[in-house]
Formats: structure tokens, C-alpha cells, sequence
């Protein structure tokens, strides 16, 4: 995988070869630019690999269109982001309860409020992002990635803006909701013990897979 900067490529990712079982825990580690967060964009299709290719339940996404893509991702993938990508114009509620709207869901409203619960945030239902401190909008980025049960869910340092406390009640949800619904986790980390939390760690070293 390279980024093209100015019509130069920029590689990534070379020969990173792995796979999820569901139900399982992954954890990425690695330095600041050796290509975590790509990984996670590769996984859901919003970056497309130069080489190789990424499958998820036996469906090699290169084969799939950006609407199929699309598709894929509001039904079985929960993604959150290194910043987040809140709605700006939303507030917390809405923004959890989007993803469930998509998918055409009529307890979207209920649902999002007990993920806003679940996430401590009852009290900031009606806030927007820019009215959200960074943790705050870090656990409405995870409810709303949870919100529709996805069966495979990407995080990126999710725990990354909060205290060790709040992070750990995080993580926390994180593994429970993953639990409930079997779904599979890969979560890029720089915690430690987040990573030995989960049953495996993929260590990132200049794009390439080391041993753990
Ligand atoms: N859109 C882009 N165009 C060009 N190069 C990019 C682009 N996005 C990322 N890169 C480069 O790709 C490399 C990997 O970036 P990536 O964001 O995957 O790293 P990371 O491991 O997530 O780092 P961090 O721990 O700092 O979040 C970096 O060297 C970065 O400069
Ligand atoms: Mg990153």
C-alpha cells in the first residue's frame, strides 16, 4: 500500500498478512507513522491496497463498488477514528443515532440514548461536538461505532484523550458491546496493558509486520 503525495508514492504497508477470527481481540502497536491507522482504513475499504487484498467473511473488497462498500460498512463495520469525524452540525445523540437511522432502524432514538448512557454521557445528549471535551467526544465516536452491533469493529487509539480511569471504563465497553455481539475487534493502541487485554498484538514496524 502507498499514498500518492504530489504524484509520488509513499509507501505504507508492505506484505502485512493477517487475519481476524470472530470473536477475536487484535491489537496494533507500533511508532508514530509506521502505518497503524492506514491498516484500519485498508480493513474498511476507505483506502484501497496497491497489491494484495483484504476479505472480510470471505468477500474480497477490491471486488466490491463504493456503494457495495458502502453497504458493508454500515452493516457489519464500527470504526472509530483517530479525530473522531463527528458530525459538527449534530449533537451527541444524533450523532450515535445516525448510523442506526441509515440502516433504517425505528428504536434508533432509544438505542443511541442507552449507548449514551452506557458511555457516561446522559448529561451531554444535547451537546455538539465543539460543545464536547476531546474524551467526551471520543466515547460518543465509540457509541456511535457500536451503535448497530457491527460484526467487526476498528478502533484507533480509542482510549488515546482519556484519562487512565475513563480510558480503562472505555475499554471496558468496548470489550463487552464486542462480546455481546461476537464481533471482532482490531484496536490500534500505544497502551500496554489495553493490548495485553486482547488476544493477540501485531506489532508495525516501518509498514512491515514484526513478531510481538
Ligand atoms: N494521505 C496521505 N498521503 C501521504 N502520506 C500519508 C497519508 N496518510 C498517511 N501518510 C503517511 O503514511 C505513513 C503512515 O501513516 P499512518 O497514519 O498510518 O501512521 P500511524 O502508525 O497511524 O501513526 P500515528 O501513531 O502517528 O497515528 C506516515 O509516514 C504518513 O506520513
Ligand atoms: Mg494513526
Amino acid at each position: 500500500m502507498h499514498y500518492l503525495l504530489a504524484g509520488t508514492p509513499v509507501p505504507v504497508l508492505d506484505r502485512v498478512d493477517f487475519s481476524v477470527a470472530t470473536g477475536e481481540r487484535i491489537a496494533v502497536t507500533g511508532p508514530s507513522g509506521s502505518g497503524k491507522s492506514t491498516l484500519l482504513l485498508l480493513l474498511a475499504g476507505l483506502e484501497r491496497p496497491g497489491a494484495g487484498r483484504v476479505e472480510i467473511d470471505g468477500r474480497s473488497l477490491g471486488e466490491l463498488d463504493a456503494d457495495a462498500l458502502a453497504d458493508l460498512r454500515r452493516d457489519r463495520i464500527g470504526i472509530v477514528f483517530q479525530s473522531f469525524h463527528l458530525v459538527p452540525s449534530l449533537d451527541a445523540l444524533e450523532n450515535i443515532a445516525l448510523p442506526l437511522e441509515i440502516a433504517g432502524r425505528a428504536d434508533a432514538h432509544e438505542r443511541a440514548r442507552a449507548l449514551l448512557d452506557a458511555v457516561g454521557l446522559s448529561a451531554r445528549a444535547a451537546h455538539h461536538p465543539s460543545e464536547l471535551s476531546g474524551g467526551e467526544q471520543q466515547r460518543v465516536a465509540i457509541a456511535r461505532a457500536l451503535a448497530h452491533g457491527p460484526r467487526l469493529v476498528l478502533a484507533d487509539e480509542p482510549t488515546g484523550s482519556l484519562d487512565d480511569r475513563t480510558g480503562e471504563a472505555v475499554a471496558d465497553l468496548l470489550f463487552e458491546l464486542c462480546r455481546r455481539e461476537s464481533g471482532s475487534l482490531v484496536l490500534v493502541t500505544h497502551n500496554a496493558a489495553l493490548a495485553a487485554r486482547c488476544d493477540r498484538v501485531l506489532r508495525l514496524h516501518g509498514g512491515r509486520l514484526a513478531d510481538a
